[in-house]
């Protein structure tokens, strides 16, 4: 069992005291790198200030700090922002104010929620019911109802070994017409996509596909759902990766980087006027019957207002941006390595899809990860694709050290 025992800046290190580069930024949280001072000064005088605060028709001044300055990077008219504790958590939240807001306008029967196959969202029924990972769904059969799916745009036959948006697959959206007939309009609430899909493997959106997307809900009245919690916070070279696309969702789930890893965080921007269809007061009422007690938990919110300090101060979204050529071109440099049967990349994002051990799927890329670990270099794996999301503060020499534990691993790779 791999285990970590301390972390600081780019680096791991284990409870032997083995220092590790970390490729993955945690789990794609980690953006300022580990220990930033701002994040954790915060933190510790958050916890002295005061510990806990409700937030349930009541407030405390740092969550609405940071509502504020996350709202100033925010896609435009995105100003409006529910807390919650985790990427899950604000999934599930994003689906409700979905169906809560049609509901609110009268259209009631606006339910249907519609993902996309590889989808990710988390592991509550509402993100597994629109998520298209079959392991995650395959148990809790009946429960995951009342969605559909757009197909994958995951094609290899075409855009092997693309550099940032693939060429091809832009139709992918028309299956979503196809969908809006089946169902008819007046019976769908939202469609959910990330814009890159992580944990199923590093799935980058083929050129023209996410505008389609928008536009097709935008001409049916569909909420379109981004859902940024491994892409927000500079992933991409822009705060959020619907900035880079130039296309802006109606509600956006958030995570991960939000406090830089450092204390569970998520959240929901939404539109002022998705905000206003249903929170009318009077001011005793509740009006979404939502909310978690740790929503907006000032430890959290200290958090967050240190990592948006952290990423500002180093100017890391820009130098995600400024990176991404150096990164794109050591992580193509593993082309033509055993089994490597694509490599694709964006921002600070790569992915390396090996071609599986015939009956042993995903042990191929098992072992690249164990290999890798040994050799100093944190990665993750996800089926036999590596996925590489490094800390937005890592050089140019950690880009080639990286690169160079990966050669070395898979030119070995049985
Ligand atoms: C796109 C996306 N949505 C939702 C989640 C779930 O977030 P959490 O694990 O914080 O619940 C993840 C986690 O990786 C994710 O990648």
């Amino acid at each position: 069992m791999i285990t970590l025992a301390r972390a600081s800046g780019m680096h791991y290190y284990t409870p032997q005291g083995r220092e590790v580069l970390d490729c993955v930024a945690g789990l794609w949280c980690v953006n300022a790198g580990h220990a930033n001072p701002h994040v954790t000064q915060a933190i510790q005088n958050q916890a002295a200030e005061m510990d806990f605060a409700p937030t349930f028709q009541m407030g405390h001044p740092k969550a609405f700090e940071l509502a504020t300055q996350l709202s100033k990077l925010a896609p435009e008219k995105l100003n409006r922002i529910f807390f919650t504790n985790s990427g899950s958590e604000a999934v599930e939240t994003a689906l409700k104010i979905a169906l809560a807001y049609h509901r609110a306008r009268g259209e009631g029967t606006r339910t249907r929620l519609i993902g996309r196959e590889r989808g990710y969202h988390g592991v509550n029924f509402g993100g597994i019911s629109v998520g298209g990972i079959p392991g995650n769904r395959k148990v809790f059969g009946a429960m995951v109802s009342g969605t559909d799916h757009l197909r994958s745009t995951h094609d290899l036959s075409r855009n092997a070994f693309s550099k940032g948006q693939p060429v091809h697959g832009a139709e992918f959206a028309d299956e979503l017409e196809r969908l809006i007939a089946l169902h008819d309009p007046s019976n769908i609430a939202a469609v959910i996509v990330e814009l890159l899909a992580g944990s199923t493997g590093v799935l980058i959106p083929p050129q023209g596909y996410l505008q389609k997307i928008r536009e097709l809900c935008t001409r049916h009245g569909i909420l379109l759902i981004f859902d940024e919690v491994i892409t927000g916070f500079g992933r991409l070279g822009s705060a959020f990766a619907a900035q880079r696309f130039g296309v802006t969702p109606d509600l956006m789930t958030v995570a991960n980087g939000i406090t830089n890893g450092a204390v569970p965080m998520g959240a929901v921007f939404a539109r002022q006027d998705i905000h206003d269809a249903f929170m009318q007061g009077p001011e005793h009422m509740i009006e979404f019957y939502h909310g978690y007690t740790y929503s907006g938990h000032p430890l959290a919110c200290a958090a967050g207002l240190g990592a948006l300090r952290a990423y500002e101060e180093g100017e890391l979204f820009d130098r995600a941006a400024r990176l991404e050529p150096v990164f794109e071109q050591a992580v193509h440099s593993l082309k033509g390595l055993p089994h490597v049967i694509d490599v694709r990349n964006l921002g600070l994002v790569g992915g390396i899809e090996l071609a599986p051990r015939p009956g042993a799927p995903g042990r191929r890329a098992y072992d690249a990860f164990v290999a890798a670990f040994e050799d100093g270099a944190l990665i993750r794996v996800t089926g036999d694709i590596i996925a590489l999301s490094p800390p937005l503060i890592i050089s140019e020499s950690q880009i080639e050290q990286m690169v160079a534990v990966l050669r070395r691993v898979l030119s070995k790779l049985p």
